[in-house]
């Protein structure tokens, strides 16, 4: 009986969806705490693949219910787009998800808008699903809420204040921007659908805990993604670490027991912004292909480079980690060898300090340690005591570095094949 916290440990993608739908198994409620349907988390179920942007990856479970929590930014045409996947994938989720009436809704102005700061000088590469400006009107106390639906004249009042808004701001410049009634009609349409799924999330999720439910607090993005632990501006507009789930969803620190923070047996990032073991060559590629390091949103290709100790350590610190789950171990299969950072120097100098901001990070130079590889396809072993000696060395030595214990072992994305420790 337990609340456990899963979140990403770098820049997102680790493979959370897998995790959370593997211990969905045990679980009563999962709960979505930020973020938007940037997020994009892949589940492998008997070769067929189930990718989620807004709904927690515990709805693949029929005996788990799952909550959109007030930390999240909601696109109405997302989440309907989702259950009707779900429900052309004969998935019932009836009775099963809910809406927390105080997350915000993400506008067709928000995406405009965000389209529009990604074609100039600030770009950051972001997915475009209107999280940022969405995330703005949340903290500048113009946005709209979930609650806000039930009563339409209201709702079209605050629309329409942020329509004046955004028009003038963009000065008649925003050749997309349609008129007022053109905007409000289909995204009222839509919108109003998601009438059915409000609720108290918090206290319903306060009960759970109460009755000593199982329920697991699912994070979007990464550690290194968060708007104030991440590579500012090169971040999302939220917080994914594990401090930001208990106010995501309403429910106090005292109640966590577990943090699972998830990191990939090596490193990608999608979007721009500093990436120190970044791999620019002939095995980035091999492990792009290999891994398939293609978004799960965008379709973008990933970023990849090697596993980084002093990222990862610091990620540890951040989200309390109890336990860590490693993804994505076969991806590695091939290599002769595989190189782990252990360090950084900075103008030829080692540092024992963090870099301070991007242009450091940007700036220094991975110090690496060689591991031998294992040559052997991972995906046939299910215990850790028959693997390769050189698959546990590489792991019990990333243990070393992390104190931390890793418990799950992900060798293949199909659902069954996990190595429990
Ligand atoms: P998330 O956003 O953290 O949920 O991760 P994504 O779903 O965006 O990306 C992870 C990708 O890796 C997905 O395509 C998964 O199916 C896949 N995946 C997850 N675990 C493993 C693994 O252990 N091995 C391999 N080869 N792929 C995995
Ligand atoms: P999951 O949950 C990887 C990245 C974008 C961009 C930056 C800001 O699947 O791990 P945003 O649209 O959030 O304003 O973009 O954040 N990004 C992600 N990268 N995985 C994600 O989610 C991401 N969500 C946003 O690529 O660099
Ligand atoms: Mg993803």
């Amino acid at each position: 009986m337990s609340v456990t916290i899963v979140v990403g440990g770098q820049w997102g993608d680790e493979g959370k969806g897998k995790i959370v739908d593997i211990l969905s198994a045990d679980a009563d409620g999962v709960a979505r705490y930020q973020g938007g349907a940037n997020a994009g988390h892949t589940i492998l179920i008997d070769k067929k693949q189930y990718v989620l942007h807004l709904i927690p990856s515990g709805i693949l479970r029929n005996a788990t219910t799952c909550y959109i929590g007030n930390g999240v930014v909601v696109d109405p045409d997302a989440f309907l787009g989702e259950i009707e996947f779900l429900n052309s994938e004969g998935i019932d989720i009836e009775g099963r998800l809910f809406l927390s009436n105080n997350a915000h809704l993400v506008t067709p102005l928000h995406i405009l808008s965000d389209k529009a700061s990604e074609t100039g000088s600030n770009k950051i590469g972001t997915t475009l699903r209107g999280i940022g400006p969405a995330y703005t009107d949340k903290i500048s106390r113009i946005g709209i809420r979930a609650i806000d639906l039930l009563n339409e004249a209201d709702f079209k009042s605050k629309l329409h204040n942020n329509y004046e808004l955004f028009a003038s701001r963009s000065a008649g410049s925003n050749s997309e921007l349609p008129s007022f009634d053109k905007l409000f009609e289909p995204y009222w349409a839509s919108a109003s659908k998601l009438i059915p799924y409000l609720s108290d999330v918090t206290a319903q999720l306060q009960e759970m805990v109460r009755n000593g439910d199982n329920l697991l607090l699912e994070g979007a993005q990464g550690t290194y993604l968060d708007v104030d632990h991440g590579t500012y501006p090169y971040v999302t507009s939220s917080n994914p670490s594990a401090g930001s789930a208990c106010s995501g969803v309403g429910i106090g620190p005292t109640k966590i027991d577990r943090v699972v923070t998830v990191f990939k047996a090596y490193t990608t990032r999608v979007g721009l912004g500093p990436f120190p073991t970044e791999l620019e060559d002939e095995i980035g590629n091999l492990i792009r292909e290999t891994g398939v390091e293609f978004g799960a949103t965008t379709g973008r290709k990933r970023r990849c480079g090697w596993f980084d100790i002093p990222l990862a350590n610091r990620a540890i610190g951040i989200n309390g980690t109890s336990d860590i789950a490693l993804t994505k171990l076969d991806v590695l299969d091939g290599l002769e060898e595989i190189m782990l950072c252990v360090g950084y120097k900075l103008n030829g100098e080692k540092i024992d300090y963090f870099p301070r901001n991007v242009e450091e990070m940007d700036s220094v130079v991975p110090i690496y340690e060689t591991i031998p590889g294992w040559k052997t396809e991972l995906k046939h072993f299910s215990s850790y005591s028959e693997l390769p000696e050189n698959a546990k060395n590489y792991i019990s030595t990333l243990e070393d570095y992390l104190e931390s214990p890793i418990k799950m072992i992900s060798v293949d994305p199909q659902r069954e094949k996990i190595i429990l420790r």
